[in-house]
């Protein structure tokens, strides 16, 4: 899956003759799972008509700050459009254009929406090799790198002009390739490793029969996708869940019982840098597994139960440099309970969820968290998706990992 999947992608055409290339750029951002917008310079429409923009891009593609023939007409909004956006690419971008996103000179609805835009911007110039190689050009594209944007750079080859240089914008493929290599090369879990264990743990009584809990293992998945799109390398260790997981950058390792959950943990956290102890492992499992089915008999029947291995606090005793958080799951003293934990765990941070709260806990989609770091500060957060918790605990690993 490309990191531009699920991105908003503003697209701003100028008037070069590599315009023409655009609808294939519109395209390949759309098949990477980008939602597309486009916006013109005036001139642009003479080299590639709006209509094959909107087309491809599913929306309307505006060149003016509202059309002039409608008098009814919306103003064409470059401050929403500006906002929208995850990011921009001035492909091709003029000499023209660049000087203008320079001095700001805001008199066309494409530089307006670039001005107004919060999110990187990405240029790809086009020009003819003697425009390219002018002083000024250079002087532009160094002013326009040290106001943030990001140049991509352009090719040497065959020019419209018949002659033969720099200047040439990049193809779209290669745009679409360098903007998913930037996205990645920043993403702030880059070459982290992160180790999480999730699900329930099934304790064997017989052949049939076991111990276990109500955990779905849907909070680890979600920490596992959102350490996996901040660029991470995700071990999960998954005990007995229905959710089935498919990622080019999370291995899971499947596992039933708390025994063969601990003996994965040890074998990977040595090699981790933030591990993450979301299961619900059993604490007790039953002394003696029998190889039969037990029958019933008339009377009463007991199981003789043992300690499991506590794996986070094996995991705390062990820490080295890597970061540790660890789930509470409290049904009273909460605050109290979770210090507590944080501390007898040797714990970073520590994740609690109530079983007082509306739509917290382990079994459905929401969850409704408290954060509190080892210096006992305490955030709460709102019930939320539990992919969106998982965003809040690595922003406050993040956040935590930089102090
Ligand atoms: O002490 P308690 O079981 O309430 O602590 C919960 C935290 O400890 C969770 O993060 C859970 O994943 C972890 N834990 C563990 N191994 C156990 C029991 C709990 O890793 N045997």
């Amino acid at each position: 899956m490309s990191v531009l999947s699920g991105k908003k992608v503003l697209i701003g055409v100028t008037a070069g003759i590599a315009a023409y290339k655009t609808a294939n750029l519109v395209r390949l951002f759309i098949k990477a799972g980008a939602e597309v917008r486009v916006v013109m310079t005036p001139s642009a429409k003479d080299f590639i008509t709006p209509l094959t923009l909107s087309t491809l891009s599913k929306n309307p593609v505006y060149s003016s700050f509202f059309e002039e023939e409608d008098e009814n007409a919306l103003w064409h909004n470059h401050v929403e459009m500006g906002i929208w956006a995850d990011l921009m690419v001035i492909a091709p971008a003029t000499a023209n254009t660049l000087s203008k996103m320079v001095s700001g000179s805001s008199d066309n609805l494409l530089v307006a929406t670039y001005l107004s835009a919060k999110c990187p911007v990405y240029f790809a110039p086009a020009m003819d090799l003697d425009m390219y190689n002018h002083p000024s050009t250079h002087q532009t594209f160094e002013k326009l790198q040290e106001y943030g944007n990001i140049m991509i750079p352009s090719e040497s080859g065959e020019l419209a002009s018949g002659l033969v240089g720099p200047g040439r914008m990049a193809e779209p493929s290669t745009i679409v390739r360098f903007i998913e290599n930037d996205i990645l090369n920043k993403l702030p879990l880059k070459g982290t490793k992160v180790l999480i264990t999730a699900g329930p743990t099934y304790e064997a009584i017989d052949p049939v029969r076991f111990i276990g809990n109500h955990s779905s293992g849907r909070m680890g998945v979600e920490l596992a996708k959102a350490a996996s799109n901040l660029g991470a390398h995700v071990n999960l260790i998954l005990g007995p869940s229905s959710i089935q997981i498919e990622h080019s950058q999370i291995k899971v390792t499947r596992v039933v019982s708390a025994q063969e959950m601990f003996d994965t943990v040890v074998s990977l956290y040595n090699d981790c840098d933030i591990a993450i102890g979301a299961a619900a492992v059993a604490d007790y499992r039953p002394k003696y597994v029998s190889d039969q089915k037990i029958k019933k008999t008339g009377g009463e029947f007991s199981i003789e139960l043992e300690r499991t291995n506590d794996i986070l606090k094996w995991m705390g005793a062990e820490k080295k440099n890597q970061f540790l958080v660890g789930f509470a799951l409290e049904t009273q003293n909460e605050e109290e309970n979770a210090k507590n934990k944080l501390k007898n765990k040797n714990l970073d941070l520590i994740v609690l969820n109530s079983l007082n709260d509306k739509g917290a806990g382990f079994k459905g989609q929401t969850n409704k968290v408290t954060l509190i770091n080892h210096k006992f500060e305490i955030k709460a957060f709102d019930l939320k998706n539990k992919s969106e918790v998982a965003q809040d605990i690595f922003n406050e690993i993040n956040t935590l990992k930089n102090e």
